[in-house]
């Protein structure tokens, strides 16, 4: 096992400094010389223009990419999108549109409610694709159509490569599904390939500065709760941020949509409780901002997580963490790895069983 872990003291924290590779393989097994070929996945642009639906179906983390992408394919392809959660999906009488797509997410495959919800929707005979990281897997056999993941074998509970690599299929369909339905031009699509294939150094990047995110978990090792909140792609965030930190360090924190504290939330806000504050949509900044200075002033302490360059965050916060600057679209893939560094971190400075959590299991073949 100590070979396996690469001289890495947890499968966990090697996987999420495998990120930069893992997300550089998978953008380049679809993007050919600077454009996105989506004919291994089988879906024709004849199929791509007459999708006038798209139902993004999962659990865990997969659900929080599902969470993350619907704001990319509804800005950038404009396609109305709804987010399920498999276990939900399954037992509800919905109507699903016919020529609808329903994308399946899944690390392993075999989940069983993603599963469940997959062959559901073939009943009612709607296209499906899996975005799956096990070759051969259930979900990957059953699915119409199948993208991919390059994440390789995770081992520890807590995903982080695998859910990498997921949001990078994802915004790759949302980028070639806006491209072949006219909604973005040339220009933009450039760009945002152009993007996408500098997230690997920026992962990198954000990796080389983890002492400093270390040293701040560390003080956080005896929290009671910790709050994470954010609009839009930040609210996206803050759910997978919120879980990497209860699933591994065992501190009960939640993830709320910036706007909804005021109907509940602010009331849980006690001295010192802390509040991490995700701002990398500038036409959100402000707004969150408000919201953070709300609970700045019932006593939280705040952690503030933006791109370089919004300094002035500093007179709001006691501690910040800057990303490098990306297509807001993209801002999922940067801003998530502090935050698996801090549930990591939290977890390892309270001495638990980092990559095998009490009562988790990594693939979870039961309802
Ligand atoms: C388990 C894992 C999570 C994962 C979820 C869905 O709960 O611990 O990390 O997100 O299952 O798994 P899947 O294999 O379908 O992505």
């Amino acid at each position: 096992e100590a070979a396996e872990k690469a001289g890495f003291e947890h499968f966990m924290i090697k996987e999420i400094h495998e990120q930069p590779k893992a997300v550089h393989d998978t953008i380049n097994s679809v993007v050919k010389d600077g454009a996105i070929d989506l004919s291994e996945v089988g879906l024709t642009e004849e199929q791509i223009k007459n999708i006038s639906q798209i139902y993004i179906v999962a659990c865990g983390s997969a659900y929080h990419v599902g969470v993350a992408c619907q704001y990319v394919f509804e800005d950038l392809a404009e396609i109305p999108v709804r987010v399920e959660l498999a276990s939900e999906f399954r037992y509800r009488k919905m109507v699903l549109d016919p020529n609808g797509l329903v994308i399946i997410v899944s690390q392993s495959g075999e989940t069983a409610d993603s599963l469940a919800a997959l062959r559901l929707a073939k009943k009612k005979g709607v296209k499906t694709l899996g975005i799956v990281n096990v070759v051969g897997s259930s979900i990957a056999r059953e699915a119409d159509n199948v993208f991919y993941t390059l994440a390789g074998p995770e081992i520890a509970v807590a995903t982080t490569k695998a859910y990498s690599t997921q949001l990078i299929a994802g915004y790759c369909l949302a980028v070639q599904f806006a491209k072949v339905r006219g909604s973005i031009d040339d220009t933009q699509y450039a760009h945002l390939i152009d993007e996408m294939q500098q997230l690997p150094d920026k992962i990198a990047k954000i990796l080389e500065d983890k002492e400093r995110i270390q040293w701040f978990a560390a003080k956080q090792a005896n929290a009671g709760d910790i709050f994470f909140i954010g609009r839009g792609i930040d609210y996206a965030i803050s759910l997978e941020g919120s879980l990497k930190m209860k699933e591994i360090s065992y501190i009960h924190s939640e993830a709320y949509a910036a706007g909804e504290l005021k109907h509940g939330t602010i009331s849980l806000i006690e001295d010192g409780t802390l509040v991490i504050g995700v701002l990398t949509q500038s036409e959100l900044y402000e707004k969150t901002v408000s919201n953070m200075v709300e609970c700045k002033s019932r006593g939280a302490y705040l952690m503030g997580l933006t791109t370089y360059g919004n300094y002035n965050i500093e007179d709001t916060v006691s501690f910040t963490v800057y990303i490098p600057k990306t297509d807001e679209h993209f801002a999922t893939s940067l801003a998530v790895i502090p935050l698996q560094l801090m549930g990591y971190y939290v977890s390892v400075a309270k001495g638990l069983d980092v990559d095998k959590p009490r009562n988790l299991a990594k693939s979870v073949t039961v309802e």
